[in-house]
């Protein structure tokens, strides 16, 4: 068992991770712009791609596309994935290469992924391999996407069942971040985006967090918020920079995720609408409970954080028992050895990776899911 430990308050998430921002600059490339035209067309003519191809999906090729489109951009050199998770699939990557190879992409072609996670995942791993690589720009159109999936090189597609089961660490040239298009989301996908910044928030803890607990549900939405979306990504490129491959730290941008999968699986085979942050919420829930059970986190802290989540995100009572959900984390990535592993915190801000919980204490943390104070 590891842990890191914060020890200046105005750093995110402990002294290992006191890198120079230039550092950060120069390996996690993310830009805010609220002039995404002019700052894509400076990009391209910096990197002079051969040529350039664009990956959307039906949303936001209708949506977003005609925002970011320069006259660069070839209709014969645009792709489109359906939405939904389904398609994040060895179909669409094949699709992709079908695409590149037919239109002559070569190895100075690049490809610009403007969607959510789906589209940056699956259009980084499809260049990742195309010709041994491409270089690709990712320009996140969702919260969830903005604040973690673009950011920090994870691509991949789900196999076998299995969520991201296939994939690769591939860093993007750049992440270019518009809060501009967060204007057209729904609700409902803003606070998914919301339940990642909130964890952001636990693992760096200090003023970030507060400001997090004490927002207005209707602040989580566009501008209102863009200061506390720059600070939530800045802790992601902290750590991703310390641990592009997550050998250690990068870990802890697991928190709530080890329950939270096995909840969005539950959901996905029951057909119940259930978001990847509403997920990652009630995941929290759990794996804060096992942090005051194991890791001595505060009581009241956790009472506090469980009041407010339950507040905010819809409440799911999976239909499969406790062992099926136990069965689902079995499968989790991070797991070394038996069992499962989770990323604990013993305070907002003190991080403690690879703790093994017992079958046990997990069937406890996720019937307390259901229950309120
Ligand atoms: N979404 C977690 C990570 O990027 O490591």
């Amino acid at each position: 068992m590891k842990n890191y430990r914060k020890t200046d308050g105005n750093l995110p998430i402990g002294g290992q991770l006191a890198l120079s921002l230039s550092k950060i600059q120069a390996m996690n490339p993310v830009v805010f712009t609220s002039d995404i035209v002019g700052d894509l067309s400076r990009e391209l003519e910096s990197y002079a791609p051969e040529r350039i191809f664009v990956l959307t999906d039906e949303n936001t090729r209708k949506y977003c596309l005609p925002v970011v489109r320069n006259d660069k951009i070839g209709e014969e050199r645009i792709m489109t994935i359906p939405a939904g998770e389904t398609h994040k699939s060895l179909r669409s990557v094949e699709m992709i290469w079908e695409i590149l190879s037919a239109r002559q992409a070569r190895r100075n072609s690049l490809l610009i992924n403007i969607g959510g996670g789906l589209v940056t995942d699956v259009g980084g791993f499809a260049a990742s391999c195309f010709k041994r690589g491409i270089k690709c720009i990712n320009i996140p159109t969702t919260l969830l996407a903005q604040v973690d999936a673009s950011v920090g090189g994870k691509t991949g597609i789900n196999f076998n069942g299995f969520k991201n089961e296939i994939g690769i660490f591939s860093a993007p040239e750049k992440v270019m971040i518009d809060v501009t298009f967060l204007k057209t989301l729904p609700p409902r996908q803003i606070l998914s985006g919301f339940a990642e910044m909130l964890k952001h928030g636990l693992l760096c803890g200090g003023e970030h967090l507060k400001k997090l607990l004490g927002v207005d549900r209707d602040v989580i939405s566009t501008a209102g918020f863009s200061a506390l979306l720059k600070e939530s990504v800045e802790v992601k490129e902290r750590v991703v920079t310390e641990d592009p491959k997550e050998k250690g730290m990068r870990k802890s941008l697991n928190f709530g995720h080890t329950v939270g999968h096995a909840l969005e699986s539950a959901a996905i085979e029951e057909g119940t609408e259930f978001y990847h942050g509403d997920a990652v919420a009630h995941g929290m829930i759990a794996e804060l409970y096992l942090s005051v059970l194991k890791k001595g986190f505060d009581r009241c802290l956790y009472h506090e954080i469980r009041t407010f989540i339950q507040a905010l995100y819809p409440v799911y009572t999976p239909s499969a028992s406790p062992e099926k959900l136990y069965g689902w984390m079995l499968h989790d990535k991070k797991n070394e050895k038996e069992g499962v592993n989770f990323t604990l915190l013993e305070a907002p801000g003190k991080v403690s990776i690879d703790n093994y919980c017992s079958r046990r204490e997990v069937t406890e943390a996720l019937e307390i899911l259901s229950k309120r104070d």
